[in-house]
């Protein structure tokens, strides 16, 4: 918790400065008994690049080994056969929001996901004029902002299809929907994110229902006042392109703000980058450089992530169903391993996003939405309904 307090007051005075992370000793077992392979190492962090105080960090993590795969239980799965849930949104109180993409552009939500007894979601809403639901994040309480487009197939989507829009849930029963704005320059809006975290007490709180959305084909994040509609290209930079020609064109997708960073995934570069941010423009810093966290290897693809308080990035490759760690300040320089699934399994077939639990008990339950691997099936033919997955990550370097 210190750590995320430290890079959130970072935000509130507006440091830019950071101090070296270190996340433990050269000695720590990775991963479960086989040390991550050296061509499993990415590129080095620059140590002036970190942002938070070494003596934070639990020192005692040698002879920790974490059981591989994790644990991981499917809390629920959807009806609909072909079907694609693609991102989630864990509220204050556990509750778990989920945006389906395919068939329906519906909002669910399932109530005490930590539980066993296996509960249906709720329908919330289902939205017009669009095909399928992506990113959501928060804007105020029990408010969220999510982005909806057309789609002729499962992930195809339809050009200048794109809207954004804020429902707010206070009566689930009776949830207010109003959409905020149209955003036809969108090629694939993907991850949102908050711009503003809590901590950053000097915006204005109309100002703080700004919200960051990724576009994976044009290669850029948008910036969206949800107040008035009004919207901007707040960053673009090589580092959020697709690569000409994939298979799968697919540049920014997940995206995060951390304290002053925005963080970001490259779907076809398979890296993690991270850029610090001017929280009044909602733009890159000015002078600010692009630094590379982390680039993975034998993956087809890096989805949504998360980022845990130990400075662990958990990322989703949906093309070949694996949930991996990646630890960019791992002593003796970056390094990741998967955790979870693999290209011929179907645990986390497909999966689209992950975000770690809320409240007790839950806050190192990482909840894993799936596609069904819609449309890479697993072992060319293999597909399934969507899924929510929880994984447990407590044995992960005894982080608890
Ligand atoms: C989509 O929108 C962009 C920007 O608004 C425009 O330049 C383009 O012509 C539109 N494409 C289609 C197919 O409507
Ligand atoms: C995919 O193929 C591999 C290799 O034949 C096999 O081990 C695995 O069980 C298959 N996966 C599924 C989901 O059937």
């Amino acid at each position: 918790m210190q750590v995320i307090t430290s890079i959130l007051m970072a935000c509130a005075v507006g440091a830019v400065s950071a101090s070296p992370l270190s996340l433990g000793t050269p000695e720590i077992d990775l991963i479960g008994g086989s040390r991550a392979k050296p061509d499993a190492r990415g590129a080095a962090l620059p140590v002036s690049a970190l942002n938070a105080d070494p003596k934070t960090i639990t020192p005692n993590l040698k002879n920790i080994k974490a059981q591989l795969p994790l644990p991981a239980r499917t809390v629920y799965q959807f009806p609909e056969e072909h079907s694609w849930v693609e991102n989630l949104f864990v509220r204050d109180n556990g509750d778990i929001l989920m945006t389906m993409m395919w068939p329906k552009p519906s909002l669910y939500l399932l109530k005490n996901p930590s539980s066993n007894e296996g509960g249906e979601p709720t329908l919330i809403h289902t939205f017009d004029d669009a095909q399928g639901l992506l990113g959501i994040t928060e804007t105020a309480p029990d408010t969220y902002a999510l982005v909806s487009s057309k789609f002729s197939g499962m992930a195809a989507v339809v050009a200048n299809s794109s809207a954004i829009w804020e429902i707010s849930i206070q009566d689930v029963a009776n949830p207010k929907v109003r959409k905020v704005t149209d955003l036809p320059e969108g090629g694939f809006l993907n991850g949102v994110t908050k711009l503003h975290s809590a901590a950053c007490r000097n915006v204005a709180p109309e100002e703080r229902k700004s919200i960051l959305v990724s576009d994976s084909f044009n290669g850029c994040v948008y910036c969206v006042n949800t107040v008035t509609g009004e919207y901007k290209v707040a960053v673009k930079v090589p580092e959020m392109d697709p690569v000409a020609g994939a298979a799968l064109p697919f540049g920014v997708n997940g995206i995060k703000i951390m304290g002053h960073y925005l963080y970001w995934a490259n779907s076809d570069h398979l890296t993690m980058y991270r850029v610090s941010m001017d929280m009044k423009t909602g733009a890159m810093r000015e002078g600010a450089t692009v630094e590379t966290l982390i680039t993975l290897k034998d993956t087809a693809f890096l989805d949504e992530f998360d980022i845990d308080e130990d400075g662990t990035i958990w990322g989703v490759t949906n093309a070949d169903n694996k949930l991996i760690a990646m630890r960019p300040m791992a002593p003796g320089g970056a390094s990741y391993e998967t955790v979870v699934g693999s290209a011929t399994e179907m645990t986390l077939a497909g999966d689209t996003s992950a975000r770690f639990g809320k409240g007790a008990g839950n806050r190192r339950t990482l909840y894993i939405t799936t596609g069904g691997a819609g449309v890479v099936p697993v072992n060319g033919t293999i597909t399934e309904a969507a899924k929510l997955v929880a994984v447990d990550t407590r044995g992960y370097l005894g982080t608890l």
